[in-house]
């Protein structure tokens, strides 16, 4: 089977490859999909870079969505042929990113839902969920969404307005209009953040959920709210951060995959969306991957398997 994998660490454009590799056999627990659509992330590159070490060679590609090829044991209620989507394992010679993928992790995949778009889902809607859970958002809190135009930031903003939350959000113009349709108060990240930020709440917020690709915007979130602990970044904080806020990765604060399904039947109902930016054959990996480090995808990067 094709696959899309690195023999060596390093720059994710000069260790990938595509090349021929042995089928996977599923383990006790697991099925093995074929995959159709595989979503792309900026773990996929920190892997190549390093993250995780282990054996090699190593696949990429965590979000999945395909058909059921084949059960391991101990697997019940599944249908070969079945649609499902979910989540792979990193840690093998071959991932998502694959003709064929073994995942741990499944739901099935409503009607409604294209492979592409159950493949957006697992990491932006196990992130943006699980911040907001270690953030306390929920009901009559008022909540900024800071890059609420990323896909984990997009997908929190729907999710805190579903719990109840009052929810800001900065974006940029692509999804700012469909942000203000879900119920978001919507503004402009760059100059002037924080201050539009507190007229909007007429004061401070009291969470901040920083989505950016980039975290040169603490210092001004911190502004926005009483104390900087309410401030959860899912950025990585520079080893002398001394403004105070929480860093997903430091509270181990992982994707919550455990509501995905309920998440794909409302995508599917059309009451919540991940979006895709582009799908792109297998072959056209270098062009995804260049669009998912441009850090202006606006959407989800996939690959398109079969
Ligand atoms: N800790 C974890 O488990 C975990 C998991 C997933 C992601 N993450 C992190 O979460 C962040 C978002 O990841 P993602 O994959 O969802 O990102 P993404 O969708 O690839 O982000 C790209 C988007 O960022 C927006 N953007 C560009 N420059 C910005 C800026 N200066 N300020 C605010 N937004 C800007 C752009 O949208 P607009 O300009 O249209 O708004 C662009 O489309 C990253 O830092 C990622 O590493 C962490």
């Amino acid at each position: 089977m094709r696959t899309l994998r690195f023999h060596n660490y390093g720059e994710p454009a000069d260790v990938l490859r595509v090349e021929d590799a042995e089928s996977l056999s599923p383990g006790p627990g697991q099925i093995r999909v074929a995959v159709e659509a595989c979503g792309l992330n900026p773990a996929d590159w920190a892997l190549c870079g390093g993250l995780f070490p282990g054996d090699l060679p190593r696949g990429i590609g965590l979000e999945v969505s395909g058909t059921v090829d084949a059960v391991g044991d101990g697997v019940t209620g599944v249908d070969i042929g079945g649609p499902v989507f979910g989540s792979a394992p990193f840690t093998g010679p071959s991932a998502g990113a694959s003709e064929q993928a073994l995942l741990d992790l499944w739901f099935p995949r409503p009607s409604g839902l294209d492979p592409a778009g159950a493949a957006a889902l697992p990491m932006a809607v196990g992130t943006a969920y699980a911040a907001l859970d270690a953030l306390g958002a929920g009901a009559g809190n008022t909540v900024l969404v800071h890059g609420a135009g990323t896909t984990t930031g997009y997908a929190a903003a729907q999710i805190a307005i579903q719990r109840g939350a009052r929810v800001i959000a900065t974006a940029g113009q692509t999804y700012a209009d469909a942000l203000r349709a879900a119920g978001a108060e919507v503004t402009s990240y760059g100059d002037g953040m924080a201050e539009r930020v507190r007229e909007l709440a007429a004061g401070p917020v009291e969470l901040v959920l920083d989505a950016a690709p980039f975290s040169n915007a603490l210092p001004e979130l911190v502004r926005t709210v009483k104390e900087p602990e309410r401030v959860l970044t899912l950025g990585i904080l520079e080893a002398d951060n001394e403004l105070g806020v929480r860093s997903a990765i430091g509270a181990g604060v992982g994707p919550c995959y455990d509501v995905l399904g309920e998440f794909a039947q409302l995508a599917s109902e059309g009451r919540f969306s991940v979006p895709v930016a582009r799908t792109f054959p297998l072959e056209d990996w270098r062009t995804a991957l260049e669009l998912s480090q441009s850090q202006q995808a606006h959407g989800k990067v996939v690959l398109r398997i079969s």
